[in-house]
Parts: C-alpha cells; sequence; structure tokens
C-alpha cells in the first residue's frame, strides 16, 4: 500500500496531491493568476510563481490527506514536456525532498498522466475504463486520439498537426478580447448563444489526425470582414460566435474520434485535459455514446485540467513496476 505523493508543475498550475494506491488522498492546485493581464503564459513569471507555490502547495496535500512526511513511499513527477523554467522548479523540489527522505523518485510524463487520470479512484466504487479503450487528450498543447491497450501500451491513432484544440480556443477568444484562458470564457458565453448563428469550415485531414491552425484563421478573417461593416459586431454577436467557433471545434474532434473508436474496435471511449472540461464537449461525447452504445469516461473537473493527482496515479502503476527514476535525470521541454 504504497503512499506516494505527486507533483505538476509543467505549465501555470503548481500542483501536489497524495495517494494511497490509487486512491486519492488529497489534490491542492495553487492557479497563478498573473498570466491573465497579458493574454497568455509568460514563462518566466510562471517559474517564479512556481518557486512562492511548491512548498505551500506540498504542505497543504499532505496536510489535507492526514499522513506525516515520514509515511510517504514514493515522489512522483511531472518531467515533461511542459516550460522548461516551471518543469526545473517541480524537478527540483521532488528530487530534494525525495533525497532528504531517502525514498525513490519515479517520474512520469504529463500526457501520460492526463490520460490515466480516469484511473484515480475516490471511493471503492468509482469507475474506471476497461482495455482497450480509446481516449481523446485533448488541452492546451496537445490534441491526440488514443488507443489504449493497458496502462503503458498506447498507441497514437491521430493528432494535430498544427495547433493544439485549446490553443485554437484560446485564440478565438483572444481574437474577441475576452480574456485568458479562453476556453472556460467561450463555453461560458456559449450557453446563452446559437451554434448555429455562423459557419466555420474544417479543413479535411487525412487519417485521424486534426489541424486548427486554418480555423483559427477563418475565424480572424470573417471577423475582420464583418468588423468593416460594423465595428459592433462582436459586441453584438459575441454569445453566437462562442456557440458558434465551439461547436466547430468539437463537432470536428468528435467526427475523428468517433471513426477512430469504431476502427479500433474498443467500446469504451474516454477524454482528457483541459478542453474535456467543455460542457458541449462533454455533452455530444454522452449524445454519441448513447447512439454508439460506448460506455463514455468524462473525467471531473478537478481532474481534466493541470493537477498532480493525474501524476500520482500514473506514478502509482510505475511504482508497481518499479520503475523509479535517477537522482540525475533532468526535465525535458518536448
Ligand atoms: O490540460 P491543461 O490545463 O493544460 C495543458 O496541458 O495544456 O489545458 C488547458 C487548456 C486551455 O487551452 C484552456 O482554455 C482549456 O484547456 N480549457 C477549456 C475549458 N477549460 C479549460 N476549453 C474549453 N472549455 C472549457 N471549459
Ligand atoms: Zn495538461
Amino acid at each position: 500500500m504504497p503512499i506516494i505523493l505527486a507533483i505538476e508543475s509543467s505549465c501555470d498550475d503548481t500542483s501536489a496531491a497524495v495517494l494511497r494506491d490509487d486512491r486519492i488522498l488529497s489534490n491542492v492546485i495553487a492557479s497563478q493568476q498573473i498570466h491573465q493581464q497579458y493574454g497568455g503564459v509568460v514563462p518566466e513569471l510562471a517559474s517564479r510563481a512556481h518557486q512562492q507555490n511548491i512548498v505551500p502547495v506540498v504542505d497543504a496535500a499532505i496536510a489535507n490527506a492526514g499522513i506525516g512526511r515520514k509515511d510517504i513511499d514514493a515522489v512522483a513527477f511531472t518531467r515533461g514536456p511542459g516550460l522548461l523554467g516551471s518543469l526545473l522548479v517541480g524537478v527540483s523540489f521532488a528530487k530534494g525532498f525525495a533525497q532528504g527522505l531517502g525514498i525513490p523518485l519515479i517520474e512520469v510524463n504529463h500526457l501520460q498522466a492526463h490520460v490515466l487520470s480516469h484511473f484515480i479512484k475516490e471511493s471503492d466504487d468509482s469507475r474506471t475504463p476497461q482495455f482497450p479503450f480509446v481516449c481523446l487528450l485533448v488541452s492546451g498543447g496537445h490534441t491526440q486520439i488514443l488507443l489504449l491497450r493497458s496502462h503503458f501500451d498506447i498507441e497514437v491513432l491521430g493528432e494535430t498537426i498544427d495547433d493544439a484544440a485549446g490553443e485554437a480556443i484560446d485564440k478565438a477568444a483572444k481574437i474577441m478580447d475576452l480574456g485568458y484562458p479562453g476556453g472556460p470564457i467561450i463555453d461560458r458565453m456559449a450557453r446563452e448563444g446559437n451554434a448555429d448563428a455562423f459557419h466555420f469550415a474544417t479543413p479535411s485531414i487525412a487519417g485521424y489526425n486534426y489541424s486548427f491552425s486554418g480555423i483559427k484563421t477563418s475565424f480572424l478573417y470573417f471577423l475582420r470582414d464583418r468588423l468593416a461593416e460594423n465595428p459592433s459586431f462582436i459586441e453584438l454577436h459575441k454569445a453566437d460566435l462562442c456557440a458558434s467557433i465551439q461547436k466547430c471545434i468539437v463537432e470536428f474532434l468528435l467526427k475523428k474520434l468517433e471513426r477512430a473508436v469504431l476502427s479500433s474496435g474498443a467500446r469504451q471511449v474516454a477524454i482528457a485535459g483541459g478542453v474535456s472540461a467543455n460542457s458541449y464537449l462533454r455533452q455530444r461525447l454522452e449524445e454519441m455514446g448513447r447512439r454508439r452504445h460506448w460506455e463514455t469516461f468524462i473525467p471531473k473537473f478537478q481532474f481534466c485540467t493541470d493537477n498532480a493527482a493525474m501524476v500520482g496515479i500514473a506514478g502509482y502503476f510505475k511504482y508497481l513496476r518499479g520503475e523509479f527514476a535517477d537522482i540525475s535525470l533532468p526535465p525535458y521541454a518536448r
């Protein structure tokens, strides 16, 4: 029954979690507000904020778990991909902490952690997927369709050839001057809008791959032309614009996902990553599941965006395999 302390610091969330086996005991996340005024994550400010947050966040995770430092059996940390300066803070902290206690380190890949978040147990009857299942991983940095045959046998069926879906949503929000990060704002505003008010074309890309840079550009040009006719166009149609661009991106994501699941023969489908918090995506995936008689797995909101609990569950499965990291291991950005 290992107790694992997990650390996540790959982007702009400082997070620590404690798990006993696959069971979550605590999950503390400090989000960095500083980036909002810049309209995106500023790497230098992110690593500085991680330095300020890491000790209180880890202390809170240990206290909330109701354990002491000496109870911890291993430290799992996100090694990459992410922002190098941000990763360094978590990696250095994890090494120091593990060395101080004389316990092993476990390195975790951030993307694998997002996908394995479905195995975090909050209670004895937490529902988890059965292998094989397909997972759509959609975040601010990644968009991939993955086939999982086991926790560590993961095949990439398709992925974006340029921007990530979350990046496209954030850029659409930026074009409309809605704030950062745009995903949650568009999600909220879209609820008041008509998703069929405007149509944006999606590119035809081979196989199960995606491309989002064209959608972003067509959204930009569409608005530029409308604004030339009426400078208040965005203000007047904000909700409809949010609903329409969200629908365009989500339908594109699901169209490919559905085909990929069909070809894989899997009967279970999951979503993970920050964009999986999107209410329209969640609703449309559930509809697809009902229509196809597939079982769907939609993470709780706290496990969608970056969090250490997902690092802890990935670390737990590596612990079981005896896969420990060397103290000299550097982080990797890509
Ligand atoms: O997984 P994540 O926290 O960080 C990365 O690993 O990238 O994902 C962040 C992304 C951002 O693009 C953000 O706008 C998007 O997830 N996001 C959303 C929602 N909540 C977060 N996108 C759409 N709807 C949401 N409700
Ligand atoms: Zn992430």
